[in-house]
Formats: C-alpha cells, sequence, structure tokens
C-alpha cells in the first residue's frame, strides 16, 4: 500500500524532531549509562514507532518499506542505540508474525508488539551457528500438543528485555542444514529459560545483546510459525526486510556524520584558513557525500520494489553491503576531519566510529551479503534473466 504522502510526511517531520530535540542532546549520558530512559522509550511509543511495520488492522502504523526507511533514515541520524530500542519490534522481532502467522498469532500478538508493550527479539544466532545460520543446534521436539526446546542463543538483541522470542530451532534433528529447522514464537516466562548477562561491546551502549538459554521449555505447537521445516525461510525471508532497513539506518548515520564533519570543517581554520577550504578535505567530504547518496538512491529503489511486490533478497543484501560499508567509510573520514578531536570523547565523532560498526556485522556480515549477491546472480543466469 502506498503511503498518503502528507501523512508521510508530517511522520518523518516529527521523526526528525524527535530526533533532533530530544535523542542528540542525550547521546553521551546514554552512552555513558548503558541505557536508554524510560521517558524516551515513551515518547517512542506515542510516536508509534514500536509499530512502524505492523500492519494497521493490529495496532501499527502499517508502513509501507519506501516510508519505513524513510523514517529509519531520521532515526539513523543519532546514536544507533535509540533506533536500537524499537528496532527488534519494528523488525526481526514482529516480522516472521508479519509475514507468516496465522490471524490467531497476530491478534494475539501483534498488537502489544505495535504499542511496545511487549518487546519482541529474534533468536537465530547460536555459539556454534554465527554466519552459518542453517547449522543451528537448538532442537525442539515434538512431545504431545507441545514442542520441548533446548539450546543456547547468542548475541540476541534486546534479549534483557524481551517478552516474546522468535526462535529458530531444529525439529527434525535428523535433516542437516536449513530444512530441519521451524520457528516458534516463546513467551519470555516459559520456564526453563534463562537470559544472560548483556555484553560488553565496542560501541551502541544503550543497546543490549545476550546470551539465552533454552532448557526443556515446552512451547504450545500453535506457536509454530510458518510451516514444519520452513523455519529457516521465515528467518531469510525476514533478514531480506532487516537488512533494507538496518542499510537505511546506517545511511541516516551517515548523513548526521556529514554534517558533523562539514560543519566542523567550516569552522576550524589551520593555515590561515577553515580547513574546509582545503581541497584534501574537500575530497573527503565529497566522496562521503556521494556515497552516502548512492546508498540512499539504492535503498529507495528497493524498498520500492519490494513494495510492489518484488523478491529483493539480492537488492537487500546489495543496499546492505554498499550502505553499511561506505557508513563505515564515512565515519572513518568524520575521524580525519576532525584529526585529533576526532579521537577525543566529547566531540562524540569516535563513538559513532565504534557504534557504526556493527552495521557491517549484525543481520549477516558484509561477507554474507556477498555470498547472496554472487549466489543470486548464478540463479539469475541459470534461469536466462540476466
Ligand atoms: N528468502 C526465502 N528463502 C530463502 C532465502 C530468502 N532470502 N534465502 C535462502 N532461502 C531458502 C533457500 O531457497 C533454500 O530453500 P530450498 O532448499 O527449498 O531451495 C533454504 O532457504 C536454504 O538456503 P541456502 O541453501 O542458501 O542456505 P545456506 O545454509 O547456504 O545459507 C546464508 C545461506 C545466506 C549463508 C544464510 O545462512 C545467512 O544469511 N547467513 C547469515 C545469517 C545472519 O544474517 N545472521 C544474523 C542474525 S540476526 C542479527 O544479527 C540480529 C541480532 O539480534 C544481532
Amino acid at each position: 500500500m502506498a503511503f498518503d504522502a502528507e501523512i508521510r510526511q508530517a511522520l518523518i517531520e516529527q521523526v526528525r524532531r524527535f530526533v533532533s530535540e530530544k535523542c542528540i542532546p542525550l547521546e553521551g549520558q546514554v552512552a555513558e549509562k548503558d541505557e536508554v530512559p524510560q521517558e524516551i522509550v515513551d515518547e517512542m511509543k506515542q510516536l508509534g514507532l514500536f509499530g512502524l511495520a505492523v500492519p494497521e488492522q493490529y495496532g501499527g502504523l502499517g508502513l509501507d518499506m519506501e516510508t519505513e526507511c524513510l523514517v529509519a533514515f531520521e532515526l539513523g541520524r543519532t546514536s544507533p542505540a535509540f533506533r536500537s530500542v524499537a528496532g527488534t519490534n519494528i523488525g526481526i522481532g514482529s516480522q516472521a508474525l508479519v509475514l507468516f502467522g496465522t490471524d490467531e498469532q497476530k491478534e494475539k500478538w501483534l498488537p502489544g508488539i505495535a504499542a511496545g508493550d511487549l518487546i519482541s527479539s529474534f533468536a537465530l544466532t547460536e555459539p556454534e551457528a554465527g554466519s552459518d545460520a542453517g547449522s543451528l543446534r537448538t532442537k525442539a521436539i515434538r512431545d504431545g500438543d507441545h514442542y520441548v526446546v533446548n539450546g543456547a542463543k547468542r548475541y540476541i538483541t534486546n534479549a534483557n528485555k524481551a517478552d516474546l522470542f522468535t526462535v529458530m530451532a531444529r525439529t527434525d534433528p535428523d535433516t542437516p542444514g536449513a530444512k530441519g529447522v521451524s520457528a516458534f514464537i516463546v513467551d519470555r516466562n516459559t520456564p526453563g529459560i534463562t537470559v544472560g548477562k548483556p555484553e560488553s561491546k565496542m560501541g551502541q551502549q544503550g543497546a543490549h545483546a545476550c546470551d539465552v538459554i533454552f532448557e526443556d521449555v515446552r512451547v504450545p505447537a500453535e506457536n509454530m510459525v510458518g510451516k514444519e521445516g520452513e523455519g529457516f525461510k521465515v528467518a531469510m525471508s525476514v533478514l531480506d526486510k532487516g537488512r533494507l532497513h538496518i542499510s537505511a539506518v546506517a545511511t541516516g548515520a551517515s548523513e548526521r556524520l556529514i554534517k558533523e564533519m562539514v560543519n566542523y570543517a567550516m569552522e576550524r581554520e589551520q593555515f590561515g584558513q577553515p580547513i574546509a577550504q582545503h581541497q584534501l578535505i574537500q575530497a573527503m567530504m565529497a566522496d562521503s557525500q556521494a556515497e552516502t547518496y548512492a546508498a540512499r538512491a539504492m535503498i529507495l529503489d528497493a524498498a520500492r520494489r519490494r513494495d510492489a511486490g518484488e523478491n529483493v533478497t539480492m537488492l537487500a543484501s546489495s543496499t546492505k553491503l554498499f550502505a553499511c560499508e561506505a557508513t563505515g567509510r564515512v565515519a572513518d573520514r568524520a575521524v580525519q576531519v576532525f584529526g585529533g578531536a576526532g579521537y577525543i570523547t566529547d566531540y562524540g565523532i569516535e563513538r559513532f566510529y565504534r557504534d557504526v560498526r556493527l552495521f557491517r556485522l549484525y543481520e549477516g556480515t558484509s561477507q554474507i551479503q556477498q555470498i547472496v549477491i554472487a549466489r543470486e546472480l548464478m540463479r539469475a543466469a541459470k534461469a536466462d534473466q540476466l
């Protein structure tokens, strides 16, 4: 559904104001305290951010992908920890239900997710199954009208606050690889679940990732999302969308960093003039702008194609690869333009440099995106569709 242009613009402006007036002033505090203040979370709920990608009939805003990306650009213009509060509800924590859930499952959980009253996390990664997600070992063995889940999940974003997990587990232990995997919605309060302490990370303080251990966790069979044995496809479809969203957040961060570096370069004087007048500084500003514009254009094109019903697996990986790598380069140049100040905590640039590093890792590393792109190219070639 194409979103009404005026409503879309009003939403984007509202989010932009929220980011500039409420989030940016708190960036240092959030990093220091490793926590996003509750009043910010409450305001995010009021803005509807938790329900951006939940259909209106379940209490969300039901944004199309293009509009979601436009909002994500805005959310990206501050520390990624703010977006992360609602990030799993917008993306990987809700989309298995949105894309594959039954009406009953949607009615049961989506309104809470959309309101931000239920925090939902995505539990795919394991200690031994990161990029090779299809090798996951967590088991879900049928026992009457339940499945009994045993296993360990790792680096699960928002696990410490989660009420629900989308858990990918092996329902057919005799079938190795992607085929024996199913997806389940698991209530955090089910006996047998232990959530570890948040990991100490390089950046993105205020956003948390933890281990989640499942010991004889009895999950009602009706909580399976999608068909038995199709959980890997559920996870991959969720990630196709998530990768577009993360690309947009990363690109928002690039836009913020460009603003910071240009403002600083116009103010800071060396050799008798603002450093922005020096051509080597100009080159860094210009390369950053050109790459960020390219990323933005790619993301919006891929998003529109997804909205039109196209399969965007290759395009989502292309945007994730290009946009997140570009943000890494932009952050590096921002430190360079700031010089010594770029390395000093008070200026916040070194914090962004550390924060954006994660974009090239989570929801699939850059190398996984390369593999997906290459495989899709070969698939298309075989079908004579290149
Ligand atoms: N959509 C739908 N189905 C898909 C798909 C997609 N995008 N990608 C693959 N599939 C299907 C395939 O068609 C195949 O089905 P068939 O056998 O019926 O054809 C099945 O899934 C298996 O696919 P592959 O053979 O391609 O599987 P693979 O084992 O070779 O793995 C991979 C492919 C791309 C490497 C995949 O494992 C992958 O994406 N790995 C990265 C995992 C990842 O992104 N992890 C991030 C975790 S989430 C996170 O970071 C958030 C957080 O909380 C921190």
